[in-house]
């Protein structure tokens, strides 16, 4: 580092001393906050700050190997470098460095340039599963609900330029997390798949009951904070509209109903023998009175 200060200040002063028409100095600032940004295996490296009158140029390498640089990121005037196509091997661990330089076209006595080193990264350990699509199929008998996550497709493609999925790479690796619960409660649970097709069936689920679901990646070779993939979009089966009839059943909407024509009967039968008694007695009344008052 402090060999590296003096290089500069000496190539300063040389410049300064010989007056070189197009030298440049060494002061150009060092790329910051260097980061990758990796979803699917479509893989950025970003860094700060905007150049002005300077570029950057970005070195990739397996760690241990020789540096190789990508094409569209000489001399670059951009922040960002997709190395998406250039981390070939999944399963390395790359690092990168983002060069400062002069110009394209302007010629500079620096043998090092300013440069800021990567973090570690392996495509495989750390690119970002994005969040997967599914959709939810409900058997006949509602006992149990599948459903059909669609593998997320990866920004790569194979020799015959087909496009891959996230199970291409990750093969057995790749299982899903599915955490549900009744549409109506905030209670949840969660199920592990090693397949796409996430099979729910007596004991995960109530027959006939609206459930929501959310998926995400699971792949549990990775280190536990990269494990989990981007959660899906909710998505909730549908709910059964149950019918009066399955809700009670037949024998306790049969009482009910004859309950309600008991009492109908009754009423009937009381008012009637009401009303003829009441007749009775008015009769009675009226023949009752003597005639004299009339
Ligand atoms: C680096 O990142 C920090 C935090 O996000 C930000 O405040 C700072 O401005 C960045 N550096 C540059 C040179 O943009
Ligand atoms: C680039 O510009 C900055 C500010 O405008 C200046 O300080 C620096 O010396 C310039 N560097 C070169 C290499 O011209
Ligand atoms: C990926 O992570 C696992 C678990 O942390 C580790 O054993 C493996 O060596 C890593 N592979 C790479 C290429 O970094």
């Amino acid at each position: 580092m402090i060999r590296m200060e003096r290089k500069m200040f000496f190539f300063t002063k040389l410049c300064t001393v010989l007056i070189f028409t197009n030298c440049v100095s060494g002061d150009y600032p060092k790329a910051q906050n260097v980061s990758w940004l990796s979803i699917n295996f479509k893989t950025l490296l970003l860094w700060d700050p905007e150049p002005t009158n300077y570029s950057y140029t970005v070195e990739y390498s397996i760690i241990g190997q020789n540096r190789k640089k990508n094409q569209h990121c000489i001399r670059t005037m951009e922040t960002e470098c997709d190395l998406s196509n250039s981390l070939v091997d999944l399963k390395a661990i790359y690092s990168a460095d983002v060069l400062s330089k002069p110009l394209l076209g302007v010629n500079s006595d620096l043998i090092e340039f300013p440069h800021t080193t990567s973090e570690r990264f392996s495509p495989y350990n750390d690119t970002l599963i994005g969040r997967p699509e599914f959709k939810i199929e409900v058997s006949k008998d509602k006992r149990k609900i599948t459903l059909h996550v669609e593998d997320p497709p990866i920004a790569l493609f194979n020799e015959q330029n087909q496009r891959r999925t996230i199970r291409d790479v990750f093969a057995d690796e790749l299982q899903y997390k599915v955490t549900f619960g009744k549409a109506t409660s905030t209670g949840k649970k969660t199920k592990i798949s090693a397949s796409s097709e996430i099979e729910l069936e007596e004991g995960d689920i109530d027959p006939g009951v609206s459930y929501c679901f959310n998926v995400q990646a699971y792949i549990p070779s990775r280190s536990t904070d990269n494990q989990l993939g981007e959660l899906s979009q909710r998505q909730c089966s549908p709910g059964d509209d149950k019918s009066v009839f399955e809700e009670y059943g037949i024998g306790v909407i049969a009482t009910f109903i004859l309950l309600i024509i008991m009492i109908i009967v009754v009423a009937i039968g009381v008012t009637v023998v009401c009303c003829k008694r009441r007749r009775n007695a008015n009769r009675s009344g009226k023949e009752g009175v003597p005639l004299r008052s009339v």
